[in-house]
C-alpha cells in the first residue's frame, strides 16, 4: 500500500517539543518529513539541532524572498544542513529562481506560490489584481521555466497547478478535526490527496496536544 506521506511543521523554538513531536510521529501507515521554518531555524540552538537529525526527511521552511544574489548566499550558506526540500517565494521572480536552482545540488527547491493565510480580499489589499487561482496558475507555470523541484500551494489549487506543473505538490492549510486558526485556504487529508497532493503538511492539528491520539483521528479519517 502506498504510504501517505506528510510534513509535520515543528513550529516551535522549544527542542524538547521538536524531539516530542518526532519521537511521537511513527505510524507505519504514513511517511513523515520534518519541516522547519523561520521559527525553529531562528532559536538558539535550532540549527545544530537541524544539523545532527539523521535519517529524516528535513524540509527548511526558509521561504526566501530576495535578489538572485542573496538568494544564492544564503542557500550555499546552510548547505552543511544537508536538507532535502528548502522553499523559495516564486514571486522572487524568475531570475532569481533560476539562480538559485543552479545552486541547490541535491535539495530540491520547492516555490512557495500565494500563502495559505491569504484569500483574495488579502490579495486585493496587497494591490494585486488577478485573483488567487489565476495568479497560481501563474506562477505555476513560472516555477515549470525555473526547473523547480516542488510547488506549494493550497490543496485547493492542487489540479490547477498540475496542469502546468507535473512534479511534487505540497499543501498546507490542512485541517481535519481542529479550528482553521490563521488558515484561510483550506480543506482536510482525505480532500487534499484526492486533488493531487503529493505532501500535505500539517503543523498544530497533530502538534497540539497529544500527539498520538490527533494521528490516530487523521488516520480514522482518512480510512472513512
Ligand atoms: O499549524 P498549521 O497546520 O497551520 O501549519 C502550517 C505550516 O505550513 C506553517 O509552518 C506555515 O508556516 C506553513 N505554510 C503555510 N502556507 C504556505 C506555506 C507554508 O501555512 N503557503
Amino acid at each position: 500500500m502506498k504510504k501517505n506521506k506528510i510534513f509535520v511543521a515543528c513550529d516551535s523554538t522549544n527542542i524538547s517539543k521538536v524531539e516530542h513531536i518526532i519521537k511521537e510521529t511513527t505510524n507505519p501507515k504514513i511517511k513523515f518529513g520534518y519541516k522547519f521554518g523561520l521559527e525553529f531555524l531562528n532559536s538558539k540552538n535550532g540549527r545544530s539541532f537541524i544539523s545532527k537529525l539523521r535519517n529524516k526527511i528535513i524540509f527548511a521552511d526558509l521561504k526566501l524572498h530576495d535578489i538572485p544574489n542573496t538568494c544564492i548566499s544564503v542557500i550555499k550558506a546552510i548547505k552543511d544542513l544537508k536538507v532535502n526540500y528548502l522553499t523559495i517565494h516564486i514571486s522572487s521572480g524568475l531570475e532569481a529562481l533560476k539562480a538559485a536552482k543552479k545552486v541547490t545540488g541535491r535539495v530540491k527547491l520547492v516555490g512557495v506560490t500565494i500563502l495559505t493565510s491569504l484569500d483574495d480580499k488579502s490579495l486585493k489589499e496587497i494591490g494585486f489584481d488577478k485573483n488567487i487561482k489565476k495568479l497560481i496558475y501563474h506562477q505555476a507555470k513560472l516555477a515549470n521555466k525555473a526547473k523547480l523541484d516542488a510547488i506549494v500551494c493550497s490543496a485547493q489549487e492542487a489540479k490547477i497547478v498540475k496542469k502546468v506543473f507535473k512534479k511534487e505538490i505540497i499543501t498546507p492549510g490542512i485541517r481535519f478535526s481542529s479550528k482553521a486558526n490563521d488558515q484561510k485556504r483550506i480543506l482536510n487529508p482525505k480532500q487534499a490527496y484526492k486533488e493531487g497532493s503529493d505532501w500535505l503538511v500539517i503543523g498544530r492539528p497533530i502538534t497540539k496536544g497529544n500527539i498520538k491520539k490527533n494521528i490516530q483521528i487523521l488516520i480514522d479519517h482518512l480510512s472513512q
